[in-house]
């Protein structure tokens, strides 16, 4: 059965606005998802009704808001599959999970993270940090001939020096997904770890970190319906045992002398100082929305939007990834000829209110590899409808009018 989209709109106050009388046509999910009445109730919630300090405070406030994250660790367990939440760790986004394990993991001189050649920024700079600390070194997998991931490739540059693979699962730039399980299984092979970027899969695809086996795996609130400054970062429970902490302070110790600290375990020992109750205890509302709607239901309905628009208007412009919508997720990112993609952008928010996104989509390294400037993004989630994709594909065609 398909999506109730209608009834789906009613949650997200943002949808009943207009602007300059003209209702928002928002596709630019990929960047950051809007939030659902829920999870901005469940912000709200922590606000009104126990807005203290998690962890340390023994008042019935105190106690509420322990309730509160213990809840939200709960779901995103279940949301991921982990075996226990000890294996949940709340951070910033994504960004701040990768740098997490990129600051403790025990590389050394000579050794090797593997990654493809369209990282983002956020898995990439910090192995490009850690190689000029440390002397490791960061290398890439060159995709197929038509420009995707090459399982080949990636298994002959499997070799004794490569410790970790530090790959993005979906990408940001044209939405394509990598098999992921496949890597995972040939990396364990070969002895390597492997963190999975999963900024731009989690919010669309089922991912169980179990059933993949991944020793860690990262990923942002605010692609999948939560608030802004939420992420988590997952590490199997012997991984995150071993390694030091990353950021030290309140809450990751459990005694300290003057010259000396006995740290906690996984996951206070990497959540330092007070959190974002507010916001962890929205995820955990998000990822609880989420599992209601179903990923599979997400994938269709995403599949079903970027078919829509690249039937209408693919043909007109040069689409950045395979033609194949279904290889794309909700992902339409394109150029028209050598018109600025920020120019197009603008104009198409300017027009109709529809939000795209322009630019190098913070992964410059792919761009500069390719000689392109950017693209224009159109990116989708289970809230777009049919006569969106229309309004887009028709706006998109007069902005092709007067650029041409
Ligand atoms: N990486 C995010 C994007 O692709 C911000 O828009």
């Amino acid at each position: 059965m398909g999506l109730n989209v209608e009834k789906i709109r009613e949650d997200f106050p943002v949808m009943k606005r207009e602007i300059h009388g003209k209702p928002i046509i928002y596709f630019d999910n990929a960047c950051m998802t809007m939030r659902p009445v829920q999870v901005i109730e469940k912000i709200n919630e922590y606000y009104n009704e126990y807005p203290a300090c998690g962890e340390r405070s023994s008042h019935k406030l105190g106690k509420r808001v322990d309730e509160g994250v213990d809840q939200a660790r709960e779901s995103l367990k279940k949301f991921i599959g982990a075996r226990h939440t000890k294996e949940v760790i709340f951070t910033k986004n994504t960004t701040e999970g990768i740098n997490l394990v990129a600051n403790t993991i025990d590389l050394n001189k000579g050794d090797v993270v593997l990654g493809t050649d369209r990282e983002h920024n956020s898995n990439l700079l910090p192995w490009q940090k850690l190689a000029s600390l440390a002397g490791t070194k960061h290398e890439i997998v060159d995709p197929n001939p038509d420009d995707t991931f090459s399982i080949e490739n990636f298994e002959k540059k499997m070799s004794r020096d490569v410790k970790l693979v530090s790959i993005i699962h979906t990408s940001n730039v044209d939405g394509t997904t990598i098999p992921i399980k496949e890597v995972i299984k040939i990396a364990h092979d070969h002895k390597a770890l492997v963190l999975v970027d999963a900024a731009q899969s989690i919010p669309h695809h089922d991912v169980n970190v179990r059933k993949l086996d991944a020793d860690f795996l990262a990923f942002s609130g605010h692609k999948m319906l939560g608030p802004s400054g939420t992420g988590v970062l997952y590490g199997k429970e012997h991984l995150l045992k071993k390694m030091p902490p990353f950021m030290v302070g309140g809450g990751t110790v459990e005694d300290t002398t003057h010259t000396n600290a006995t740290f906690d375990e996984p996951p206070d020992k990497f959540e330092a100082g007070l959190q974002n109750y507010a916001g962890i205890i929205g995820l955990g509302e998000a990822a609880r929305y989420l599992m209601r709607i179903g990923k599979d239901n997400i994938q269709k309905h995403e599949i079903a939007l970027n078919r829509r628009v690249t039937d209408g208007v693919g043909d007109l412009v040069d689409i950045i990834g395979p033609n194949e919508p279904e290889k794309r997720s909700g992902i339409f990112s394109f150029n028209y000829k050598k018109v600025d993609s920020h120019e197009i952008s603008m104009m198409l928010d300017e027009m109709e209110n529809i939000c795209t996104r322009a630019g190098a989509h913070c992964v410059h390294s792919w761009f500069n590899a390719h000689n392109i400037n950017g693209s224009c993004r159109a990116s989708f989630y289970f809230y777009n409808t049919p006569e969106e994709c229309d309004k887009f594909v028709d706006t998109l065609k007069k902005v092709i009018d007067v650029v041409k």
